[in-house]
């Protein structure tokens, strides 16, 4: 586990309402095996964070579909990637929109570079709490709704000249339909043939739905995208192929299943997943 700096840190005030979203995956990762024992992700820096930060974690603990959809995605793309670098070990990993995430302490093989990337004001509330990661664990300061933002990683020869492993979790949901799309094309049209980039996927119906949600409704960010079909998340470049798709539903039991089979009448999208892109 990465060693920490003191002293202790109240979340600062500054960040806005999508960036204090970043406090709901640390919790469901730190905390929530006590609720899914089954799930449990063993994060140990989140369990560290929740506690330097002071976190009131009731709140988020409630809210278990939440707590327990995290759980999920966290263990499907941890297994997305530890298939990725055990087919490219020396390959860099990117997480776009990291938050206080922290996926290397599962997937560092010795010998791949992981670079973690986030708004201005996420970083630096990453870098009062973390000790500078080193060679191997880096940072970048990105703003996705930029078209720049690719460019903004800095990504030097030797990560592009293999395929590289990309995540964004969390994130794309809280963006306009079309900068969405941007992220997508610029994905397609730089990144190394091989490449993976993994995201969450919510079904259209939760656009606008945000206030409703028992852990982001607080917060005030707002869902602005989501999918009815999952064609829309290669329909913007020839590029990109859909590798993988997976519902969270039977992770819910039966209500889990029944819900998805209803909205499955209007649309084939699972309600809430993770799907794997690539780029031939
Ligand atoms: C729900 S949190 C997810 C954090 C992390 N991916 C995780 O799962 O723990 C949303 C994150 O998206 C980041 N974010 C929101 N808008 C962004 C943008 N335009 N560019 C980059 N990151 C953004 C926020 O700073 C925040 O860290």
């Amino acid at each position: 586990m990465t060693e920490m700096p003191e002293p202790q840190l109240q979340a600062p005030p500054a960040l806005s309402a999508v960036q204090q979203t970043m406090l709901i995956p640390l919790v469901a990762r730190a905390l929530g095996g006590g609720l899914f024992p089954g799930h449990a992700c063993g994060d140990q820096q989140a369990a560290e964070l929740v506690r330097r930060l002071r976190l009131h974690t009731a709140p988020y603990l409630v809210d278990r579909p939440t707590v327990l959809n995290i759980l999920w995605r966290t263990k499907v793309i941890r297994d997305a990637g530890l298939a990725f670098f055990a087919r490219h070990p020396q390959a860099w990993g990117v997480n776009l929109g990291c938050g206080l995430s922290h996926y290397f302490q599962w997937l560092d093989n010795g010998q791949n570079t992981w670079l973690d990337a986030d708004m201005p004001q996420s970083m630096e509330l990453r870098r009062r709490l973390l000790a500078p990661g080193g060679e191997r664990l880096r940072s970048a300061i990105i703003d996705l709704r930029r078209r720049s933002w690719w460019q903004d990683l800095q990504l030097p020869p030797a990560a592009l000249a293999q395929p590289l492993f990309m995540l964004c979790e969390g994130v794309l949901m809280y963006l306009q339909p079309q900068q969405v799309r941007q992220v997508l094309q610029a994905f397609a049209t730089q990144a190394p043939a091989g490449s993976r980039l993994v995201i969450d996927i919510l079904a259209g119906c939760a656009v606008g739905m945000a206030q409703w949600h028992a852990s982001v409704g607080p917060t005030n960010a707002q869902f602005h995208w989501g999918i009815r079909s999952l064609s829309e998340l290669t329909d913007c470049h020839p590029r990109l192929r859909l590798l993988a798709t997976h519902s969270v539903a039977s992770s819910h039991g039966w209500m889990g299943l029944a819900a998805e089979r209803m909205w499955n009448y209007w649309s084939s999208t699972p309600l809430y997943g993770v799907v794997e892109l690539g780029v031939e």
